[in-house]
């Protein structure tokens, strides 16, 4: 019998944008929901959604109904992070434009990202497999923790001196890999797929997470502020312990790392020098190349979790596709 045709990443998303601009429209109070209809339609990858759809696709949920209510929560709930992030990180900028609290203000963020918290488990408590709800909650409630727990690790880290590699991996994994674990995982559970099927898938995000964040971390350095949307050398600002940061401690020569640390104990009130000069000795220290071999690494192990998953093989490959389009971004 013939398979029916499967959805390229493109269509996938292009669905899923359907479903998201059912906006506010002209709701009431303004500077409540207009900020939220903002960072929503701004763009954005959508990549949480799309993985959260394709993992139901993987376990029979053809027409996404039932993981479409998932790939929603994991989007609202991402940007959600994104308004109250770019308050901690004092970020100006977002997807190129304006970020929330620097075109209304603070508490806008602040209120705003609230309720989208609370629209993300709307969508979450909407899906038609009502007998997953119990675990879709369980799951998205124990990531929405770890990106708590990352966020603060992340915050408490600027002011440390003595952060290791390791340490970083774990932050990095509670802020950012947990949610694109979650994603895959929940769009299995929506679709009924057995636990350990969403473990492994679960472990296989996490994995993608770790080096989409690197790369995250590589790119507020070495990209292009153009491609990225965003304020190029924000973590030199803010004095972020990223791997950038503590692989080039170990890699310089001991009169570079001096300045290096001296730059990070420092916060200019015009960053331009700083950002420059700490790229020239992360440059110096071979960092890009020390960022893209970890990366990888860490995509390679993803690969061996989403072998052992069950499900679809031919949707696998999209998201097999979908990762290595993730390790050569410029944004
Ligand atoms: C940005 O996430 C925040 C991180 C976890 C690095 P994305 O890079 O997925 O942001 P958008 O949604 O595509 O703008
Ligand atoms: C973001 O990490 C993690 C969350 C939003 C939870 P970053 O602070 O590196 O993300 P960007 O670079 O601002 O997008
Ligand atoms: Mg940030
Ligand atoms: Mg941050
Ligand atoms: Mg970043």
């Amino acid at each position: 019998m013939q398979q029916p045709p499967i959805t390229t990443i493109d269509d996938i998303r292009q669905l899923f944008l359907k479903e998201l601009v059912s906006g506010f429209g002209e709701k009431e109070p303004r500077g409540l929901y207009a900020p939220i209809d903002y960072i929503l339609q701004l763009g954005g990858k959508r990549i949480r959604p799309v993985v959260a759809l394709l993992c139901g696709k993987m376990f029979g949920d053809q027409d996404f109904s039932n993981s479409m209510s998932v790939a929603l929560a994991v989007e609202v709930f991402h940007n959600f992070t994104l308004l109250h992030d770019d308050i901690m990180d004092d970020s100006p900028l977002r997807r190129g434009q304006p970020t929330v609290h620097e075109k209304w203000d603070v508490n806008t963020g602040i209120l705003s990202g609230d309720l989208m918290l609370i629209q993300a488990y709307e969508h979450l408590c909407r899906c038609p497999n009502t007998v997953a709800i119990p675990s879709l909650l369980q799951t998205f409630n124990r990531v929405a923790t770890g990106v708590c727990e990352g966020q603060q690790y992340d915050v408490d880290f600027e002011r440390r001196e003595d952060v290791t590699i390791r340490e970083y991996v774990r932050m990095i994994e509670l802020k950012t890999a947990v949610l694109l674990g979650g994603a895959m995982e929940l769009g299995a559970l929506a679709a009924g797929a057995p636990q350990s099927d969403a473990d492994h898938l679960y472990a296989f995000g996490r994995l993608t997470g770790l080096a989409f964040q690197l790369q995250d971390d590589l790119l507020d350095t070495f990209g292009d502020s153009a491609a990225t949307g965003k304020r190029t050398g924000n973590d030199i600002i803010r004095n972020k312990k990223t791997f950038l940061f503590l692989k080039a401690l170990e890699l310089l020569s001991d009169e570079h790392r001096e300045e290096l640390r001296e730059w990070f104990n420092s916060s200019p009130d015009d960053p331009a020098e700083k950002v420059i000069r700490v790229t020239e000795l992360m440059q110096e220290a071979g960092i890009p190349g020390a960022v893209a071999q970890l990366r990888d690494d860490f995509q390679q192990q993803a690969y061996e979790h989403l072998a052992a998953a069950g499900g679809n093989p031919e949707v696998k490959k999209l998201l097999v596709a979908l990762a290595e389009g993730l390790l050569q971004r410029d944004h």
